[in-house]
């Protein structure tokens, strides 16, 4: 094991899409190695795309994270296309994919980099876990707004975008209850449903569609019905965008990738399309988006990113690399990087918020019966 007197110069990264609370965790890893171990930080910009391009490290000092606390986005960049495992070069007008995580191994050795603090989700943290077995040296910290990673009870960034998407749904009740039109909100989540969720409780959704429960048409238009025939003059849905009709594919974009995944969206249209095609309800449709992922983080993000930067530097301290922080009972606690990548935290259907919806009266895309029997098989 190391121990921190070994430890002269570390490098830190933010990948993949961005979330609210990258910032604090920069400030947090900045103070604590400079202030607690008198480490020489360097920022890589642009995920790991500055380990593959030169010209992206910069050394950052106090001065480059004052008042950066309350920032959204990263300042020093990301990007979801750089896997150094199929990296993407123009080459003659075409684009060819080559693997140069060689290369950004040595590039962290060049640079004197004893250790490096990977911010990312599920995607940049499989990379780094696949570039230690290679001889990276390096720590994780679980962000993304889509709370999907294992091994942590929350990551930062979800928190902020949760608000953020109730407070979408607050003011989609006011609007749709002057006009008595059901209003269809479409949110973030590929393959988990954590913000249709529990945004959906949070901002007293009739009907939550999320990834894990693939939806069937006629439940959500009887839910809309027995509450026009009960005197409710209006509805309020929220629909994951990777939630899919039972027995369909999920909504892509057309002709859109991204580091070589197709973008999901549309979902809230078509599911408007579908229910207007089969009954009378008037319905409206917005698409949350990017929104979710800017601006300045709530105080619980602020504080959790803090917590994982100056927990994440501990680590590096203590010798613990291929380790990852996390949130389990409360307290920060070290994980192995492998572990949380191992696969994706879903929704579970006997977990304590499901059913909260369920004795709600929430439909989430199928009759409380069907659901139960998703709920067996799940046990
Ligand atoms: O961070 C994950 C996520 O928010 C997904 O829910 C969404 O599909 C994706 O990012 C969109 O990313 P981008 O628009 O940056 O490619």
């Amino acid at each position: 094991m190391n121990n921190h007197s070994s430890i002269q110069r570390i490098g830190v990264l933010t990948g993949g899409g961005d979330c609210p609370g990258l910032n604090a965790v920069i400030r947090a890893v900045v103070k604590t190695a400079i202030n607690k171990y008198g480490w020489e930080v360097f920022g890589i910009e642009d995920g790991f795309e500055g380990l593959i391009q030169p010209g992206k490290v910069r050394p950052l000092g106090l001065r480059d994270v004052w008042g950066i606390l309350d920032r959204g986005g990263t300042i020093l960049g990301t990007t979801n296309r750089a896997n150094p495992f199929s990296y993407e070069v123009e080459v003659d007008g075409e684009i060819k994919v080559f693997d140069v995580s060689d290369d950004v191994v040595r590039h962290a050795q060049v640079l004197s980099l004893d250790a490096i603090v990977v911010i990312g989700g599920d995607g940049s943290l499989r990379i780094t876990q696949e570039l230690i077995a290679k001889g990276l040296r390096a720590v994780g910290v679980p962000k993304t707004i889509d709370n999907d990673l294992q091994c942590t009870e929350i990551t930062f960034g979800f928190d902020t975008a949760l608000n953020t998407a109730m407070d979408a749904l607050d003011r989609l009740h006011t609007t749709a209850e002057s006009h008595h039109r059901a209003i269809i909100l479409e949110v973030m989540g590929r393959e988990a449903g954590w913000i249709a969720l529990e945004a959906g409780i949070a901002g007293d959704a009739d009907v939550i569609l999320i990834p894990e429960v693939p939806y069937r048409l006629d439940a959500i238009i009887e839910k809309l019905e027995t509450r026009h025939r009960s005197g409710a003059k209006y509805s309020i849905l929220i629909v994951a965008e990777g939630a899919h009709e039972a027995g369909k594919p999920p909504v892509y974009q057309q002709h859109r990738e991204v580091g070589g995944v197709k973008r999901l969206g549309g979902v809230g249209e078509l599911l408007a399309e579908e229910i207007r095609e089969h009954s009378d309800i008037e319905l409206r449709v917005t698409v949350l988006g990017h929104l979710q992922r800017g601006g300045s983080p709530t105080a619980f993000d602020r504080l959790l990113a803090t917590r994982f930067g100056v927990m994440v530097t501990d680590l590096v301290a203590q010798g613990h690399l291929g380790q990852m922080v996390a949130l389990q009972g409360g307290r920060i606690v070290a994980v192995p990087i492998a572990e949380a990548v191992a696969k994706q935290k879903l929704v579970s259907l006997s977990s304590d918020v499901v059913k909260t919806a369920l004795g709600l009266g929430v439909c989430l895309g199928d009759t409380p019966q069907a659901i139960a029997a998703l709920q067996a098989q799940e046990a």
